[in-house]
């Protein structure tokens, strides 16, 4: 099949890969680049456990095909943390308890990120609203938007 190079910047550093050009985003992240922090659930953009940012934007990884991201930054869950430093919404999600099994979390976490940096965060409910396209099937959305709303104040 026909393949491509493609070169973008994960986490601040910049990569350059060939693939298959029906890789999607989050294969290559995953199998590709050994980044299996983001979650595939559904692999069809309908449980958002695969969100990660491009250009500062959320995605779905899944639904998005790696060779048109030449020259993008994607930030994954493994780009938030400063060293041993966790991203404030990292430790709010600790602090509140906003998870039980975990598999949605990084979807969730990078999700109330771009959330944050968008500026959706004006109330618990528009909070919630914005984060819709991240399923939880443990049921922690309470804790998930307390976690986004404390973080965003
Ligand atoms: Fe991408 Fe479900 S794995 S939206």
């Amino acid at each position: 099949p026909p393949s491509s190079r493609v070169s973008l910047t994960v986490n601040g550093t910049r990569r350059t890969v060939t693939v298959d050009n029906r890789t999607s985003l989050l294969d290559l992240l995953r199998e590709h680049l050994g980044l299996a922090g983001s979650k595939k659930g559904c692999n069809a953009g309908a449980c958002g456990a695969c969100t990660v940012l491009v250009d500062g934007r959320r995605v779905n990884a899944c639904l998005t095909l790696a060779v048109r991201l030449e020259g993008a930054e994607v930030t994954t869950i493994e780009g938030l943390a400063e060293g041993d430093r966790l991203h404030p919404l990292q430790q709010a999600f600790i602090d509140e308890d906003a998870f039980q099994c975990g598999y949605c979390t990084p979807g969730q976490i990078v999700s109330g990120v771009g959330c944050i940096q968008e500026g959706h965060t004006g109330s618990p409910e528009e909070i919630r609203e914005w984060m819709s396209g991240n399923i939880c099937r443990c049921g922690c959305y309470v804790k998930i938007v307390r976690a986004v709303d404390q973080t965003a104040a």
